[in-house]
């Protein structure tokens, strides 16, 4: 039932094959695992699930952000979202993590929508529909619940004030760095080297926009930290003298295959958007989730079922059954081989859809609030 694994590549606009090495990509990115202590804290603190259950699994400087909080210095957050597509439940994985501390500790989140990257990188993307979805998808992240008045959401097309922080920044990355980073290859289109530059100012932005040097934390999914290493580099520059920001690594949610990342390139059989339609979700979930389950029913009772392979499972342990009891039993009844595949993926059916819900209908609303959380040049 394990699936095997395979060496792969990781970088912002590329992941190969079916597995990742996590282990390996701390050791190559130079990430620090999450420690027991930190876990401590975050089971101390009540933090969010994905923080609590190891699905953030490494960081940079985190512990220093919690404790910058602890003596009451000014931190924020900042994290963002490339507009390729409408979006896929894998991508709120760092809004979740945004919106909880906002909720838990009271700060700024700055969201960058980067849709200039989207349009350099994908090749059928056209400019019209890099503005289209940039609109919705901010619609799905204010539906979210940030705070209006602590939440502050641009767009890079639109607010081109970022673009004077970008090109102090472009002028201390050199050619040769943003190549051997981010992978360049000789046939890319030139706004993929300048790109860089203008996350980095992103990932700086709440320093820039507050005019206060704090430390600002980017919850991100692992592809992202060659963008985070590349910014914590500059910010020490002696034009900008900055804090380094602080970093949180989530692993990625799996496709509903099994495959390593739920990525918008894939099938749409293999993702669950968050404009899906009950209907939708249900027969993706009952006719593609990967199961861990046994062939038969009665060898499923007899040996119980793999929930480290089950994607069902996986979801419901991400963030769709928050309550620590009841995934302790559905585990429990699953591996037992008491709860079937079929009742498992009921169980997610209903969480998914309840979910998506509330989302869409939130989503309808922040249409009126649009303006509360834009920033304008
Ligand atoms: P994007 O739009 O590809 O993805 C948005 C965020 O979601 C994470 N993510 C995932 N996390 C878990 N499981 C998955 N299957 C999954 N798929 C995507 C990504 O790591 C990302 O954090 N360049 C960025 C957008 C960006 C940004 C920023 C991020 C622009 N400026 C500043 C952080 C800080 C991107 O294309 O993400």
């Amino acid at each position: 039932m394990k699936q095997k694994k395979k060496e792969v590549d990781v970088t912002p606009w590329e992941i190969s094959e079916k597995n990742v090495d996590y282990d390996k990509l701390v050791k190559d990115f130079g990430v620090t695992t999450i420690s027991k202590e930190l876990t401590k804290e975050f089971d101390k603190q009540k933090l969010h699930p994905l923080l609590r259950r190891g699905i953030y699994f490494a960081h940079r400087d985190f512990d220093k952000w919690l404790l910058a909080k602890k003596q009451n210095k000014k931190v924020s957050i900042i994290t963002g979202r490339g507009p390729s597509e409408k979006m896929h439940i894998g991508h709120l994985i760092p809004f979740f993590i945004a919106k909880s501390l906002q909720d838990k500790f009271n700060c700024e989140v700055f969201i960058p929508i980067s849709d200039d990257e989207k349009f350099f990188v994908k090749e059928n993307l056209n400019f019209e529909n890099a503005l289209k979805y940039s609109e919705d998808n901010i619609l799905d992240l204010i539906a979210l619940g940030f705070d209006a008045k602590k939440t502050f959401i641009f767009q890079d097309f639109k607010y081109t004030n970022i673009y004077t922080y970008a090109a102090q920044i472009a002028k201390r990355i050199t050619y040769s760095t943003s190549k051997a980073v981010f992978g360049l290859k000789p046939e890319n289109n030139v706004g993929w080297s300048f790109y860089p530059a203008m996350q980095a100012a992103h990932i700086l932005f709440p320093q820039f926009y507050t005019k206060e040097k704090h430390i600002s934390l980017v919850p991100v999914a692992i592809d992202q930290d060659p963008f985070i290493r590349l910014t914590r580099d500059i910010a020490q520059h002696k034009d900008f003298n900055l804090e380094k920001p602080a970093a949180i690594h989530a692993k990625f949610m799996p496709a509903l295959n099994g495959s390593a990342k739920m990525s918008s390139s894939d099938s749409e059989n293999n993702l669950i958007y968050l404009s899906d339609t009950a209907k939708e979700v249900e027969t993706k979930i009952k006719k593609y989730a990967f199961s861990g389950g046994q062939e038969t029913i009665e060898q499923h009772r007899k040996l119980g079922g793999d929930v480290e392979t089950d994607v069902s499972f996986q979801y419901l342990k991400m963030f769709f059954e928050p309550d620590d009891k009841k995934l302790a039993k559905i585990e429990k009844d699953y591996k037992s081989g008491k709860l079937l595949s079929g009742e498992l993926k009921q169980i997610l059916i209903e969480k998914v859809n309840s979910f998506l819900e509330q989302h869409q209908k939130a989503k309808q609303k922040a249409k009126k609030d649009l303006d509360k959380f834009l920033i304008k040049n």
